[in-house]
C-alpha cells in the first residue's frame, strides 16, 4: 500500500482528482469505478474545475439502495448523473447494480458479466465508512463476495438517513459489488479523511479480520490511501 499523507480533506481529493485522471488516461479503453457520498463530492468537483476530458466510455458504480428510483435524489445512480456525468459533459454508459438493464433477477450476474467483458477497471476510487464498510460490504462480509444483494447495518442506515427527507424512507437493502469485485480493479484509491474514520482505518490496519472489509483488499498490488489522519 502506498500511503499519502495530506493537510486536509480539500488537498486529498485534489490529488486523489489527479491521480484518478493519470491511472484513467493511462488506461482509456478499460471502464472507471466510481462511489459516491461526501468524500467522493469534492474528487468531482476537483474534476470539473480542471475541465477534465474522460476518455473512457464506461463507468461502474460501486453500489445502490435496492429498489430506489433511478430518479430519486438519493439515488446513488442519480448522484453519479449529477455529480459527475453531467457536470464533465460525460456521454458514457453509467452502469450501477440494480439499476437499468441490471434491475431484474440475474442483474447482479449480469452485472458481473458486463464488468468481466469491459474490465478490468483501470482505477476504483474508495471511500470507508464509520463502521468500517466498504461500498455495502459490511463489517462480517465474505472476502470472496461477488455482486450481490444485501441488507444494511442500523448504524450504515441512521448515519445515511440524513441524506432522506423522511428517515423512515431509509432502504434496508442494497446492491453492491462484492470484496473479490472490488480487487480485480487495476488500481484501488482509497481516501479516508476526518478523525471519525480514524478507528475504522486503524482497526482494518492493525487487527485485520473478517470484521474489517478492507482487510480483503489490503494485499492488493496497487492500493493507495490518501489520507489526513495520522496513522
Ligand atoms: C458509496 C460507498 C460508501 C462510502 C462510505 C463513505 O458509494 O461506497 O462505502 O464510500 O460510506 O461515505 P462518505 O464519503 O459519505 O463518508
Amino acid at each position: 500500500m502506498i500511503t499519502h499523507r495530506v493537510s486536509n480533506q480539500e488537498q486529498g481529493q485534489a490529488l486523489a482528482a489527479e491521480l484518478f485522471v493519470a491511472a484513467s488516461n493511462q488506461s482509456p479503453q478499460h471502464p472507471v469505478g466510481l462511489a459516491t457520498g461526501n468524500t467522493m463530492s469534492g474528487v468531482y468537483q476537483q474534476l470539473v474545475a480542471s475541465e477534465f476530458k474522460p476518455r473512457f466510455a464506461h463507468a461502474f458504480a460501486l453500489d445502490e439502495y435496492h429498489g430506489i428510483s433511478p430518479t430519486s435524489k438519493n439515488s446513488y445512480l442519480n448522484e453519479l448523473k449529477d455529480k459527475f456525468a453531467g457536470p464533465l459533459s460525460w456521454q458514457g454508459e453509467l452502469h450501477a447494480p440494480g439499476q437499468g438493464k441490471y434491475a431484474t433477477e440475474s442483474g447482479n450476474s449480469d452485472f458481473e458479466s458486463g464488468l468481466r467483458e469491459l474490465g478490468p477497471v483501470s482505477v476504483q476510487l474508495l471511500g470507508i465508512g464509520v463502521n468500517g464498510h466498504i461500498a455495502f460490504n459490511e463489517p462480517g462480509s465474505d472476502f470472496e463476495s461477488r455482486t450481490r444483494k444485501v441488507a444494511l447495518q442500523e448504524e450504515t442506515m441512521r448515519s445515511n438517513a440524513i441524506y432522506f427527507d423522511d428517515p423512515a424512507t431509509v432502504p434496508t437493502h442494497a446492491n453492491t459489488q462484492g470484496l473479490a469485485t472490488i480487487r480485480q480493479a487495476e488500481m484501488l484509491l482509497l481516501l479516508v479523511f476526518g478523525e471519525h474514520k480514524k478507528q475504522a482505518l486503524l482497526k482494518s490496519l492493525q487487527s485485520p479480520d473478517q470484521t474489517t472489509p478492507l482487510a480483503a483488499l489490503i494485499d492488493h498490488k496497487n492500493l493507495v490511501l490518501v489520507t489526513d489522519l495520522v496513522i
